[in-house]
């Protein structure tokens, strides 16, 4: 029997989601949450209190997501670069990126979300690890949407981790090298199954895409929001989709 699903929480002033047609939804969105550093600086808080502030700002999408009808979203939550930051923020974003998944699981499984982490394992803790296993088995059946969970997650990484496991295999004659295909490549990326990104979002105002699902997202609309993440939520989201609606895609096409 179909497991039950919770219907998403309205937003807190309960507005609606714009009426659009469904061709003008994005299947796939990517969401680069930047901006925790400057929001906790502007309230005169440590870095860390931005990225506590950023957790609302994600559930909350998250059900604005399932609002609009979206099927997968995916965020960078810690990137292969982010191990630069100081000693003691990598240790707080471990440690609450391992947090928020065990809080926040069984909630996002009511929702019918489909937890899946997206990244690469060397160096990442094990304990976030675990908790990202777990999460997945919990959710694995679940079909309303799609969360990417892109933990310990670079473009580049991925990549060269495809290029590094291919050679392997050519090497085994598992494949022919001359036989590879845009799409036989996508089974040596991190999440096969992933979607291409028809939106991708960056809060704070800057314009870069930071390494992010740069195979992925070869073709994808980019819309740049001035909002900090943690000032963040379903209307940002909801905002980004009415530019999105108003794009032409034309995909190489005259
Ligand atoms: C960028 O802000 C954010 C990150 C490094 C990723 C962490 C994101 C969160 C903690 C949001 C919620 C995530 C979860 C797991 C609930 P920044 O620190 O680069 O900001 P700045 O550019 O203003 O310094």
């Amino acid at each position: 029997m179909a497991k039950k699903v919770k219907q998403p929480s309205a937003h807190r002033n309960g507005i609606k989601p714009p009426k659009l047609e469904r061709k003008q939804i994005p299947n796939h969105v990517a969401i680069v949450m930047d901006g925790n550093g400057r929001w906790a600086k502007s309230q005169g808080l440590p870095r860390t209190a931005g990225h506590e502030a950023g957790e609302k700002a994600l559930v909350d999408i998250v059900n604005g997501a399932i609002e609009i009808g979206i099927k997968e979203l995916s965020v960078y939550a810690f990137s292969t670069e982010n191990w630069k930051r100081s000693p003691q923020e990598v240790k707080f974003l471990m440690g609450f990126n391992r947090d928020v998944i065990h809080s926040r699981r069984d909630e996002l499984n009511d929702l019918g979300v489909k937890i899946r982490w997206v990244g690469r394992e060397k160096r990442l803790w094990k304990t976030v690890v675990d908790e990202l296993e777990q999460a997945e088995s919990l959710t694995k059946n679940n079909k309303v949407l799609t969360l990417n969970m892109c933990i310990n997650y670079g473009g580049r990484a991925e990549i060269l981790d495809a290029a590094v496991a291919i050679a392997k295999d050519a090497m085994r004659k598992k494949i022919k090298p001359d036989a590879l295909t845009e799409k036989s490549i996508t089974k040596y990326l991190y999440a096969p199954l992933m979607s291409d990104v028809d939106l991708f979002i960056r809060s704070s105002g800057e314009q870069r895409t930071s390494n992010f699902l740069m195979w992925q997202s070869a073709y994808a609309e980019m819309v740049f929001l001035d909002v900090l993440w943690p000032d963040a939520d379903r209307r940002t989201l909801w905002k980004a989709i009415e530019i999105y609606a108003e794009r032409e895609r034309r995909f190489g096409k005259a």
